[in-house]
């Protein structure tokens, strides 16, 4: 059995050592908010937050997320009232059919931990995350608008 905290809750999961991550989060735990793209952290829809920073959920063995502090998009909001990126994210329309869209939000909710006012250069640079639907424009909106929020 391995311990995961995972949104402040402990929880025994009954996977391999080098069992993704993600699996354990989606299988195990039943938190299916993180999604499965293409399994080499290339697309970033699996990324929740290790420690505070985003990660791709798909690449790392669960064995290497013991002891740390993980957030997926279901514990993004707190008590009851939704994370600043969540609000932007509905004020701007930003999802279609949304399947990124949990990783998308789990990424730019790092970014903007790191950096409170990101320039466009900064999201290029860091919002790698691949969207089938092209929301691109409206991700970027809704960034800038969670910023200034
Ligand atoms: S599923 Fe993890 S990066 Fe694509
Ligand atoms: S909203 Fe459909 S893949 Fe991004």
């Amino acid at each position: 059995m391995i311990r995961l905290l995972i949104n402040g809750q402990s929880h025994e999961v009954d996977a391999e050592p080098d069992t993704p991550l993600l699996w354990a989060i989606r299988e195990n735990v039943g938190l299916t908010g993180t999604k499965y793209g293409c399994g080499i952290a290339q697309c970033g829809a699996c990324t929740v937050h290790i420690d505070g920073v985003a990660a791709r959920s798909c690449s790392i063995r669960v064995s290497d997320a013991v002891g740390k502090q993980i957030t997926t998009v279901e514990g993004l909001a707190q008590n009851g009232v939704l994370h600043r990126v969540q609000k932007a994210w509905l004020e701007h329309d930003v999802p279609q059919c949304g399947y990124c869209q949990s990783g998308m939000m789990m990424a730019v909710a790092a970014l903007l931990k790191e950096k409170p006012k990101p320039t466009d250069a900064d999201i290029d640079a860091t919002i790698t995350n691949i969207c089938r639907c092209g929301t691109y424009q409206r991700v970027r909106a809704a960034i800038h608008a969670a910023a200034n929020a």
